[in-house]
């Protein structure tokens, strides 16, 4: 199997023995404690899960820096986002500038317990220069309307770091016990198959049928034994459609329009970032960590509005140093209906022309799903627009 990446095996951060966790747990309860922001708890997810593996923890200002800067971490580790833990000033009281060790609470689950142990290695201000600059290195824009820059803004000026011990899986595990997965679970389970060439397909959206197509065809032109359905599980921005409307469409079709056996559907805990081509790199190093061969990188690969051109999350794997990476990327062009051809098309393969495609935007599909339309069946299987609407519908 596909080596994780920067090491030989996967360590994840999460305390699997059941009493050294039970131990650090009630170590945790009398730790001084910090309140983190929700990446940041996604974070914490991430590397417990195994999915940021070889990292140990939070960056700090200069790893981050450089990381912004040119995709490598200053011991040379090739990494494409910033984890990074930053609070506001007013947290950072005495007893945790004093503390070598504290507890890190989780804003996602009631009560806000544990979800990690930390040891401290760095307490950093940053300026509003340097945050100005990361932003601009990760985002490609320093705009304030753009969610993950909005969401980057508001967290503070304090940059703590260091290595962390992950307690649990905040509310991932128990909110979608069928569809999260840690990266080592999935890999047991490509083992379990026996697939030797798998292709990742990351979504945050319901599955319509062009990425029906799209993870289709990258199965047939790779040869691939098996597409991981890999769906972001954590949060979004206001409009996109909650992870549970998503998961029982995305099984639904998987259900009635694929092959027995062929597609796994699973999920990761971790908050959207809408950093298009940094994303998609984030998203590659993560799903080689969960044994995947293969990624798929289409259309506005995690963008957001028109921040990011088209293609723009393919071609920054042009600029990635050889070697950086283990998994492939295979580039999807932009899939249609086209109806002279009758059929999905990615427009590569096509000789028609846009007079002959069906284009539906994302606040058209709201649109018409909030007044009780159906989508066309050219756009969405019927099965999958049924549950849609009923979202719909039920959010008014
Ligand atoms: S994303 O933020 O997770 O990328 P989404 O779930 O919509 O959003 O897309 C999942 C994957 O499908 C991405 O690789 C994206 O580029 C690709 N994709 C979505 N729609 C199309 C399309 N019509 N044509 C080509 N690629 C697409």
């Amino acid at each position: 199997m596909i080596k994780p990446h920067g090491s030989e095996t996967l360590n994840p951060l999460y305390v699997a023995d059941d009493a050294e966790r039970a131990a650090l747990t009630k170590e945790a309860e009398n730790l001084p404690s910090l309140l983190i922001s929700s990446g940041a708890a996604a974070s914490a997810v991430m590397l417990g899960s195994g999915y940021f593996n070889p990292l140990t923890g939070y960056m700090n200002l200069a790893e981050a820096t450089s990381v912004a800067e040119n995709m490598t971490l200053p011991n040379g580790q090739f990494w494409p986002i910033p984890v990074i833990n930053i609070v506001k000033s007013e947290q950072v009281t005495d007893a945790i500038k004093n503390a070598g060790r504290i507890a890190l609470l989780d804003p996602n689950v009631d009560g806000q317990p544990p979800i990690a142990v930390m040891d401290v290695s760095g307490i950093e201000e940053i300026s509003d220069d340097q945050r100005t600059y990361l932003i601009e290195q990760i985002f490609r824009t320093t705009d304030p309307a753009h969610p993950g820059v909005e969401a980057f803004t508001e967290m503070g000026d304090q940059v703590i770091s260091g290595s962390i011990q992950v307690l649990n899986y905040s509310y991932f595990r128990s909110d979608f016990p069928d569809t999260f997965r840690t990266a080592s679970e999935i890999r047991e389970d490509i083992e379990k198959r026996g697939w030797n060439t798998v292709v990742a397909f990351q979504t945050r959206n319901p599955m319509h049928r062009a990425h029906e197509e799209l993870c289709k065809i990258a199965q047939d032109e790779i040869g691939a034994d098996g597409v991981l359905i890999h769906m972001l599980l954590g949060k979004l921005k206001p409009g996109d459609i909650p992870a549970d409307v998503r998961d029982a469409s995305i099984r639904k079709m998987v259900e009635l329009y694929f092959p027995e056996n062929t597609v796994s559907i699973t999920g990761y805990g971790f908050d959207m970032l809408y950093a298009g081509p940094r994303e998609a790199v984030l998203h590659a190093v993560f799903r080689q960590n969960c044994g995947c061969t293969h990624l798929i990188v289409g259309r506005d690969h995690a963008g957001v509005g028109d921040y990011y051109g088209p293609f723009d999350a393919q071609t920054i794997f042009d600029d990635i140093p050889e070697g950086a990476l283990g998994i492939e990327i295979f580039r999807g062009d932009h899939t249609v209906w086209c109806n002279q051809c009758g059929e999905i098309v990615m427009m590569r393969d096509c000789p028609h022309g846009p007079e002959d495609y069906l284009f539906l935007s994302g606040t058209k599909v709201r649109d018409m799903l909030a007044a009780g339309e159906m989508l066309p069946p050219e756009f969405s299987r019927p099965e999958v627009a049924e549950i849609l609407m009923e979202f719909y519908q039920e959010e008014g």
